[in-house]
């Protein structure tokens, strides 16, 4: 079985598995790395959402063949700094964002490599920017996303 080597949540991690197998299963099921969630596995739904190098990407629809070793992958377990929660998850706590929760690791990383990618440019988030979120939540917490995606973005 080939070998793998990239960076999970500032940790190098070696596994094997097939090239063609999805980062997705790797990192709930060989990893045990499970905040990214599955809901469809074709790229569609992005519960999995989480970030390659800083951009949010879905793991689903990554082999794992394509990951270098210097390939920093950031699931929703790696955004808090040690005890301290990143703004982005304490706003989703102060707004009482999540119902049954399934898609909020997916909406989070999505939403901090947004106001990331914002900030990068320089200028202040739209609602634009934020119709730009696809993440599909079946409990249609849309709302307090959006709520929740500006208190965040005004703490980092
Ligand atoms: S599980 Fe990855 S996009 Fe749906
Ligand atoms: S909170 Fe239930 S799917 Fe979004």
């Amino acid at each position: 079985m080939p070998e793998h080597t990239f960076r999970v949540n500032g940790e190098q991690v070696t596994v094997n598995v097939a090239d063609d197998v999805r980062l997705l299963w790797v990192l709930r099921d060989v990893l045990g790395i499970t905040g990214p969630k599955y809901g469809c596995g074709i790229n569609v739904c992005k519960a999995c959402t989480s970030h390659l190098n800083g951009r949010a990407v879905n793991p689903c629809a990554i082999p794992v063949g394509r990951l270098q070793p210097s390939d920093e992958v950031t699931t929703i377990e790696g955004l808090a700094t040690g005890e301290d929660l990143h703004p982005m998850q304490q706003a989703w706590l102060d707004h009482d964002v999540a119902q049954c929760g399934y898609c909020q690791p997916g909406q989070i990383m999505a939403a901090v490599a947004l106001v990331e990618q914002v900030a990068a440019e320089g200028r202040a988030i739209t609602d634009e920017d934020l119709d730009g979120i696809r993440n599909i939540c079946r409990c249609g917490t849309y709302f307090r996303i959006r709520e929740a995606i500006r208190a965040g973005a005004g703490n980092m």
